[in-house]
């Protein structure tokens, strides 16, 4: 097969290698675009535009497929553990039973929080939201790792299994920490005896005389939310953690530019978004018919449908719809919204509008649902988010500290300003 393309600018003509990846997706290798014809490409929202070559994961949108390193999420979602995939993800290959006991090891021991980080946590007033705390939390946390967090490629990469671990621990205490104080609660230190989701869970619910137990498998739904988020290839976030990586920067700061990256609505902020229009519309006594409809007359949003990449159902949303709805069930719990999530998914599948733009329901549309019956509020779900994603910004941000030959990012543009003008002294103004 041609392994080149042509772009023709004018009269001239221009060659370029196509390169394929292990799925058989092409791109025009357009690197030497530039140089060659003074011309660049323009493409607002990088839709057409591959910014790296990875390993880590790999989606079909039209096809609604979703591996990590050559696993379905299908396979892992069923058979793993948050800690196995985040693993695979940072390491490329499923851990040995000798191996995830090591990792689990080093992440228990690094699951508290130096006690001089206690006063930050104080310093921020009680509605502060908490992903201004998070970030701003991880990147202070890089102050305390000086050895980890040096800019320096060769050392931050000789601590790098140690940070990996550190990371994927910590982001859990201060999330839970975080949460503690702004309900003027007492921290409650992390218990090496517990399971990763669960210990969160103990140090967001436990109270000296009442320590939480989990009796209705919270736990184990929250470990499936986190693994079902662990990596999604080149989103806003994980984008954003590749390019401050690629100026040099260490993970500490590099996941804290992340956390900032996913707040947003459109993103990460989406979770949130769902329980709110799913309440707004529960109040105004709306069964969901109504809200369709104002969506496709724009004057709404249906928030947790549409996605940029998947163009059929996100296979993360299948899984959690399932399991949020068993959790629902397990812990006793009728909630109306989940009724109000059903019939909006049913009604926007089967309306000409949704099913031409072809928007379904991405992973945000039922995590809500079951963080909320996991009694997680509703602020704290971008933070759940984070926790969640952290092996997979790990995971990129290994990517470019190892590769010898990447690059600073660093974009064009088109600029449309004024061209040059002669400069208008104050009292000609
Ligand atoms: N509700 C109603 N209409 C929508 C929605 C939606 N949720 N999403 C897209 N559309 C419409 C657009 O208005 C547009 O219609 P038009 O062609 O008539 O102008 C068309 O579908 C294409 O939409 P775009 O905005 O071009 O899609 P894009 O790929 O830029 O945006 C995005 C994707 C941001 C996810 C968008 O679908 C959205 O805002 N969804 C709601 C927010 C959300 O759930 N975000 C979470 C994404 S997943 C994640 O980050 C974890």
């Amino acid at each position: 097969m041609e392994n080149t393309g042509t772009i023709r600018l004018g009269d001239e003509n221009f060659e370029f290698p196509i390169i394929e990846g292990t799925e058989g997706e092409k791109a025009l290798d357009t690197r030497t675009l530039r140089s060659k014809s003074g011309c660049i490409t323009f493409d607002e929202g990088y839709g057409n535009t591959g910014s790296c070559l990875s390993k880590i994961t790999f989606i079909d949108g039209e096809k609604g497929i979703l591996r990590h390193r050559g696993y379905p999420i299908e396979q892992l979602a069923e058979n793993s553990t948050f800690l196995e995939a985040s693993f695979l993800a940072i390491y490329g290959e499923l851990p040995s039973e000798a191996e995830l006991t090591k990792f689990r090891t080093e992440v228990q021991t690094h699951a508290s929080i130096h006690t001089g980080m206690h006063h930050h946590f104080e310093g921020f007033p009680s509605d502060a939201h908490p992903m201004a705390i998070l970030s701003a939390m991880l990147n202070s946390l890089g102050a305390y790792y000086p050895e980890m967090s040096s800019n320096d490629r060769e050392q931050d990469l000789a601590h790098f299994d140690e940070t990996a671990a550190l990371l994927i621990s910590k982001v859990r205490t201060i999330a839970a920490m975080t949460y503690r104080q702004k309900q003027g609660l007492p921290y409650v230190f992390p218990d090496h005896n517990r399971r990763y989701a669960e210990n969160f869970l103990h140090m967001m619910f436990s109270e000296p005389y009442n320590l939480y137990s989990d009796t209705s498998g919270a736990a184990a739904a929250l470990d499936l939310f986190l693994l079902l988020h662990a990596d999604h290839e080149q989103n806003c976030s994980t984008s954003t953690v590749r390019m401050v990586a690629s100026g040099g920067a260490n993970l500490f700061a590099s996941v804290s530019a992340g956390v900032c990256a996913l707040w947003g609505p459109s993103h990460g902020g989406a979770n949130m978004a769902v329980i709110k229009m799913l309440e707004d519309i529960h109040a105004s006594g709306d069964d969901g018919s109504r809200f369709i409809q104002d969506a496709k007359e724009g004057k709404a949003k249906l928030m947790g449908f549409g996605h940029r990449v998947y163009k059929n159902y996100d296979p993360r949303a299948k899984i959690l719809g399932i399991s949020s709805e068993a959790v629902l069930e397990g812990l006793g719990i009728d909630d109306p919204l989940l009724d109000i999530a059903k019939h909006l998914e049913k009604a926007a599948l089967e309306d000409e509008y949704f099913v031409q733009r072809k928007l379904y329901p991405n992973v945000d549309f039922y995590s809500g649902i079951l963080l909320k019956a996991i009694g997680i509020p509703v602020e704290m779900f971008t933070v759940m988010f984070a926790i969640g994603r952290m092996p997979g910004w790990i995971a990129n941000w290994k990517e470019i500290a190892e590769n010898p030959k990447s690059r600073i990012h660093r974009p064009r543009q088109i600029y449309t300003g004024s061209t040059i003008r002669d400069y208008v002294q104050m009292d000609e103004r």
